[in-house]
């Protein structure tokens, strides 16, 4: 199988390209005087990321904490360890968390808890993808890329067992394909 034909598009190289580059461009308008820090959940995020701080015209800086979710690997308990923190302080900064997805909400709201704890400006979330159908806690997101509906998707970061995050693209999986 070679990654081209993986999965049924959803969304297309040139639509998450055109897409990322609005989210860009709206960042940029509203941290002008400011600028921020990204702070990316790895790992599904880097890919996004990656793209998303060259869409940006302004000194942004970049961190990164890898989190690890208690609870079977489908759904998401919101109980979360962190495996690796942040290297710099958000203490009075401006924050946006870049997540590519957002499902229960669990895992961004106890890492907003946990942010809050260390005094920040304030706080914002970036997700490429709002899988809201899944949604068990209110967020408010600040930025989102696209909605998608409550199926599994794969690409631009996002794996199936660990798998695919390289595809330039979102596809859908069918049921039977998922471990
Ligand atoms: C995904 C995503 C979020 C979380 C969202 O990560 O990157 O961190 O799930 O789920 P929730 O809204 O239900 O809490 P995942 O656990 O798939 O790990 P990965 O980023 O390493 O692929």
């Amino acid at each position: 199988m070679t990654t081209s034909e993986f999965g049924r598009v959803l969304l297309s190289e040139k639509q998450i390209h055109d897409r990322v580059r609005e989210l860009g461009k709206a960042i940029t308008e509203d941290y002008q005087d400011d600028p921020p820090i990204l702070v990316n959940v790895l790992k599904g995020g880097f890919v996004f990321l990656a793209d998303l701080v060259r869409a940006i015209n302004l000194p942004v800086e970049v961190d990164f904490m890898e989190i690890s979710s208690y609870g079977d690997a489908m759904t998401s308990s919101g109980v979360v360890r962190i495996l690796e923190d942040l290297s710099e302080s958000v203490e009075n900064r401006h924050v946006i968390i870049v997540e590519d997805i957002i499902d229960t909400g669990r895992t961004l709201s106890y890492l907003m808890e946990n942010l809050e704890t260390r005094h920040p400006k304030s706080i914002r979330i970036c997700t490429l993808l709002d899988r809201r159908g899944r949604r068990e806690v209110e967020l408010d997101l600040d930025y989102v890329g696209f909605v998608v509906p409550d199926r599994f998707v794969v690409g631009y970061g996002l794996d199936l067992a660990q798998k695919h995050r390289n595809l330039p693209y979102i596809a859908i999986v069918e049921d039977e394909e998922v471990p």
